[in-house]
């Protein structure tokens, strides 16, 4: 008859908690999704910078100053398109959302990846709106 070695030196030890280390293991998995989805998911949909832009309001007058700094050069003085596309109406193929992170990803060259402060971002959006 054989015995094994962890039984002879180790005759303290409880049998190995297999089963309960599975549930535990199984129960911090679920755990994880639970928090992925709760808390990571909707952060990075809106991040604080997002948040932040989307509780001031903008002027479209100071937007449209940024834009002819920033933008123009690629969609036109008029946002009729050049380099880039014309964006009139852009509003109504992307949400707010989207067109922040169109303007600050830089995931789509050429056109660059810029980090406008919150207010400049809210204005930006706010002369996007105001565009025919
Ligand atoms: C270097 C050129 C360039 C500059 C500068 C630039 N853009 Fe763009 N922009 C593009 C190009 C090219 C696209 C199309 C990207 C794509 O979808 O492939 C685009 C797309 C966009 C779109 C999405 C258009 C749509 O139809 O979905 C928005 C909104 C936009 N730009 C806003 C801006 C704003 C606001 C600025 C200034 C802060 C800016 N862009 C500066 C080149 C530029």
């Amino acid at each position: 008859m054989t015995v094994t070695p962890a039984a002879v030196t180790e005759p303290n030890q409880p049998p190995a908690p297999r089963r309960s280390l599975v549930a535990a293991l199984a129960t911090l998995a679920a755990v994880a999704c639970i928090l992925l989805v709760v808390v990571v998911l909707p952060a990075a949909r809106s991040d604080p910078y997002t948040r932040q832009t989307l509780d001031l309001t903008g002027s479209a007058t100071d937007g449209g100053r940024l834009f002819r700094l920033n933008c123009a050069g690629c969609h036109g003085l008029a946002a009729q398109g050049l380099v880039g596309p014309n964006l009139h109406g852009v509003d109504r193929r992307k949400n707010d959302r989207q067109l922040i992170q169109q303007v600050v990803s830089g995931r789509t060259p050429p056109m660059p990846s810029f980090q406008p402060e919150p207010q400049a971002m809210a204005d930006l959006l706010a002369f996007l709106h105001a565009l025919p």
